[in-house]
């Protein structure tokens, strides 16, 4: 059975007090449900937010990794080393590394394997810009996007995956996709998936909306058939509207 999966993706805000701070203010409103619960926050500050999370039960994430085991990228941080810290769940594939850091379907594909490698959960971010959506061709794009993705991985990988459906245009815009437009593509991720799987792995699959999430719009679109969760962005940044969310 899918449990109901809220990730706050911090993207470049928070420094470490900034983090302890925030991880002690939100434990103070937080109380175990059956939601689970992960932030996704920059590199340096994941070590101090395990340690602040402690036995809570609130998971932790990072937003990127390399696809390599070790070698000579300067500059970057191997599946090995967020797996030492005890990181649970890694982004992968989000749209603004795709914009500017020429994340590809490629290199997408080859950080899901080595995350699983490594017991690292992947939150597979897909989604279309708003000229594909306007023409029509956002499913094309998307199931484009998930097929690449998850290109040899096991069954038993998939069941895990974690997708989240981010349209471009509604992140950070303030442009929320309508929970009608939201539900019905997670609804045919799941179909990509089944098409590929069969439906007892693809019925597995936690995926998740994403885009301009907040506490007002949190339950309307959770409570959509299709829709196992959320990838909050700047809704995660402050412990008094996070808690809303996971709270829903
Ligand atoms: P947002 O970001 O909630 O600020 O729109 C979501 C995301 O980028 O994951």
């Amino acid at each position: 059975m899918r449990k109901p999966f809220i990730a706050g993706n911090w993207k470049m805000f928070k420094n470490t007090s900034e983090a302890r701070a925030f991880a002690g203010e939100f434990l103070a409103l937080y109380e175990k449900s059956d939601v689970n619960v992960a932030v996704c926050a920059p590199f340096t500050q994941l070590a101090a937010l395990k340690e602040a999370f402690g036995t809570s039960g609130v998971k932790l994430g990072a937003q990127n990794m390399h696809f390599e085991e070790s070698g000579a990228f300067t500059g970057e941080i191997s599946a090995g080393m967020l797996e030492e810290i005890g990181v649970d769940y890694c982004i992968i594939g989000h749209s603004e590394r795709r914009q500017y850091f020429a994340e590809t379907d490629e290199t997408v594909n080859k950080k899901l394997r080595k995350a699983f490698e490594h017991g690292i959960i992947p939150i597979l971010c897909v989604g279309e810009v708003l000229e594909q959506r306007d023409a029509g061709k956002a499913p094309q794009v998307v199931k484009a996007q998930t097929e690449a993705a998850v290109k040899g991985l096991s069954p038993d990988q998939i069941k895990s995956l974690v997708i989240a459906y981010e349209p471009v245009w509604a992140i950070g815009t303030g442009r929320t996709a309508t929970p009608e437009q939201a539900n019905e593509m997670c609804g045919y991720i799941r179909k990509v998936l089944e098409d590929i799987y069969g439906d007892e792995i693809s019925e597995e699959v936690v995926i998740q909306y994403g885009g301009s999430v907040k506490p007002d719009n949190a339950e309307e679109i959770m409570n959509m058939e299709e829709i196992d969760g959320a990838l909050v962005g700047g809704a995660s940044l402050k412990p008094e509207d996070f808690i809303r969310i996971v709270n829903f």
